[in-house]
């Protein structure tokens, strides 16, 4: 199947993400290209097997899909997988990409009957931008406006139907009505152990790694529940196997190298911890705000909310509430402190209990 794949506009996220080290082209490799290779989410994945099928049996383009979720799950594998499942071409750009509602008039225009729009970080794309895939993905027409000031004329022009696949990792900042023209979303969840193990074993096998399933089950672990956390671990463990052992990975291999590259045993990596840290030392434990805790550990207040919290919301260590955020008494015990008594309730500075005595 020849995906097409047209206009990418790198945007800092993706800049940043690019290989140093030829690790980015592996990050391709790896990519799961068919729904029935694509591990865990069972959810997503069957209800979007019944949108592509029944598209499919009636001869038109599929509604339009969001995937929502943090980042590393598979959210742009999946919007490739679909464009594969259907056999059509996939054009990939990024809200940020978008500033110019004219550049998205020009992919629009570009589209082939049944073709797969992506747009990533799509709660990104800048308002006109936005007011235009409104009329593209409901009546599959741009407007395009000719000419300045009073003399300025609205075209319509009519654009191939196409299915627009977006991914976001905040779905609650979409707006309303762009949410609402998705025919179908998709939550794209943590993994379990289990499937991370698949996942590892898999790219294990692609990348020629010797693993035992020890070593695997160690990696899968303390992958924070994502893929290409887990992907990233296993090529550094390998490093580490071919450096420091007989190239095998096994379990005291994959502890070790671990130690080295600053993964805890929950899979906790220096941001991870510097969140924590921050919120239980200097913030006695919360509440306080995102943007507050973010200046704290030298972040941008979205790397907090985007990458770190959800899984640490997820491990049970941070709580979000109306004030702000809370280390639960987990955080603390992980960080080898004893916890407040009240620690983690979300309304530690309100009344407590002995108040209303
Ligand atoms: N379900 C999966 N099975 C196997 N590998 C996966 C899966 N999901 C993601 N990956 C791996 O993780 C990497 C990141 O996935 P990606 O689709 O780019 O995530 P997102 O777009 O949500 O950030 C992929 O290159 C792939 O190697
Ligand atoms: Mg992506």
């Amino acid at each position: 199947m020849d995906h097409e794949v047209t206009e990418f506009e790198a945007d800092d996220e993706t800049l940043s993400a690019l290989p140093q080290n030829g690790d980015g082209d592996v990050e391709t490799t790896l990519r799961p290209r068919k729904l029935d290779e694509f591990v865990g989410q069972p959810r997503v994945r069957e209800q979007l097997e019944l949108v592509l099928e029944s598209a499919r049996r009636r001869g038109v383009p599929p509604d339009h899909v969001l995937l929502s979720g943090p980042p590393g799950l598979g959210k742009t594998s999946m919007a490739m997988i679909v464009a594969a499942e259907l056999g059509a071409a996939i054009r990939i750009t990024s809200g940020p990409a978008l500033e110019r509602a004219g550049d998205l008039a020009a992919m629009l225009s570009n589209l082939a009957p049944g073709d797969v729009l992506f747009i990533d970080e799509i709660h990104r794309i800048a308002r006109p931008a936005e007011e235009m895939l409104y009329l593209a993905m409901e009546d599959f027409r741009v407007d395009v406006v000719v000419g300045k000031g009073p003399g300025a004329t609205s075209i319509p022009l009519e654009i191939a139907p196409f299915t627009l696949v977006g991914a976001t990792t905040r779905s609650g900042s979409l707006t309303g009505p762009l949410r609402d023209r998705f025919g179908f979303t998709g939550q794209m969840e943590f993994y379990t152990d289990a499937e991370l193990e698949l996942v590892v074993r898999r790219a294990a096998t692609i990348l020629d790694i010797p693993i035992d399933r020890d070593g695997g089950a160690e990696i899968a672990r303390r992958s924070r529940g994502t893929p290409r956390i887990a992907n990233r671990l296993l090529r550094r463990v390998r490093d580490y196997a071919e450096v420091r052992a007989d190239g095998t990975v096994n379990r005291e291999v994959a502890r070790a190298a671990l130690e080295v590259y600053d993964v805890d045993e929950l899979g906790l990596d220096r941001l991870d911890r510097a969140v924590l840290n921050a919120l239980v030392r200097s913030f006695g434990g919360g509440p306080v705000g995102v943007s507050t805790l973010a200046v704290a550990v030298g972040e941008e207040p979205t790397t907090v909310e985007e990458v770190c919290e959800p899984y640490l919301v997820r491990a049970g260590m941070l709580a979000r509430t109306p004030r702000g955020r809370v280390a639960t008494a987990g955080a603390w015990e992980h960080l080898g402190l004893v916890p407040p008594p009240d620690s983690g309730r979300p309304d530690r500075s309100g009344p407590t209990l002995f108040d209303q005595g």
